[in-house]
């Protein structure tokens, strides 16, 4: 996955090795991408994930639909059927979405507001619509642009599913954090030097090579599709510049780290840095 997991490699590009099967990637790695999902540096990042999409929630007592595309088992998005809201999880894994269901049967009030729907985003057919709508109040499209060979053709889609006036969330991973993380946590500033300029990295965790999508790139894409970026966000500044792990699980150091990534991740300059960008965006 993406270099979230510190002692994850970056490889150096060989040049773009697309098209891949990141379907069957998914499936295949489940396993492995659900145990990256109980990682200290994972629950940092959901935990302020969680935190952005509360600013884009309405208020107490409207309830909204919402479409998680590329959703995997629904971490982002299950939270919010605990507040009334209703959640379509979209995803080609089979065993992901089954992930999500169980984890909404378990944890989740509102198990009878969430779909899944499977459905492959190499197809490029229109998104799904909620019932009797002409889109979803909020999409959100976290972690799954840097798969794609033509990102800007899904944020396309993206946008044409959120309605008139809806919101769009999309995050991936920021290229600066490469460079950064190589040459302070990994302690290669030879590999520093590489991803200054590489056009992709490999993910450890789910083995499939990720384009290294600027966010100035995006959110042209974004104008292009006929929306407008309101918001910017940077998750995780600090937790992927330290190279102690152990220490990472240590609750008291990963409490105080979390109010500090929470202090930096709407200032300037630290979220230009931060592992992930995330854009909020409006149609
Ligand atoms: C990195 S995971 C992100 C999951 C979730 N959004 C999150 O941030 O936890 C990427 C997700 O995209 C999905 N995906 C990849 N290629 C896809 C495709 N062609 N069609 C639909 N989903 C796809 C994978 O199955 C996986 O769940």
């Amino acid at each position: 996955m993406f270099a979230a997991n510190p002692r994850e490699s970056i490889v150096s590009p060989s040049g773009s090795v697309f098209p891949q099967d990141t379907r069957a990637a998914f499936d295949r790695a489940a396993g492995e991408w659900l145990a990256w999902q109980r990682t200290p540096w994972a629950r940092v990042y959901y935990a302020l994930v969680q935190h952005t999409l509360a600013t884009l929630l309405p208020t107490p007592g409207h309830y909204i639909d919402v479409l998680d595309v590329g959703g995997g088992n629904g971490v982002d998005s299950l939270p919010l059927l605990g507040a009334g809201h209703r959640v379509t999880v979209l995803d080609c894994s089979s065993v992901l979405l089954s992930e999500s269901v169980a984890a909404a049967e378990r944890d989740e009030p509102g198990r009878a507001r969430l779909r899944i729907e499977q459905h492959d985003l190499d197809e490029r057919r229109p998104l799904p619509l909620p019932p009797d709508s002409t889109g979803w109040d909020l999409v959100l499209c976290h972690n799954v642009l840097h798969y794609r060979d033509h990102p800007a053709e899904l944020i396309g889609r993206l946008v044409d599913a959120t309605r008139p006036g809806g919101t769009l969330s999309l995050i991936a991973p920021n290229p600066a954090m490469d460079v950064l993380a190589a040459a302070v946590r990994d302690r290669d500033p030879v590999q520093g030097v590489t991803m200054l300029e590489a056009p992709t990295r490999r993910s450890a965790t789910v083995g499939q090579v990720m384009n290294r999508l600027e966010r100035s790139d995006i959110e042209a894409a974004v104008r292009a599709a006929g929306a407008v970026v309101t918001d910017r966000f940077g998750l995780r500044t600090v937790v992927d510049l330290v190279s102690d792990d152990d220490l990472k699980h240590d609750p008291e150091w990963l409490s105080r780290t979390m109010e500090l990534e929470l202090a930096l991740y709407r200032r300037d300059p630290y979220r230009d840095v931060a592992r992930f960008w995330q854009l909020v965006c409006h149609r």
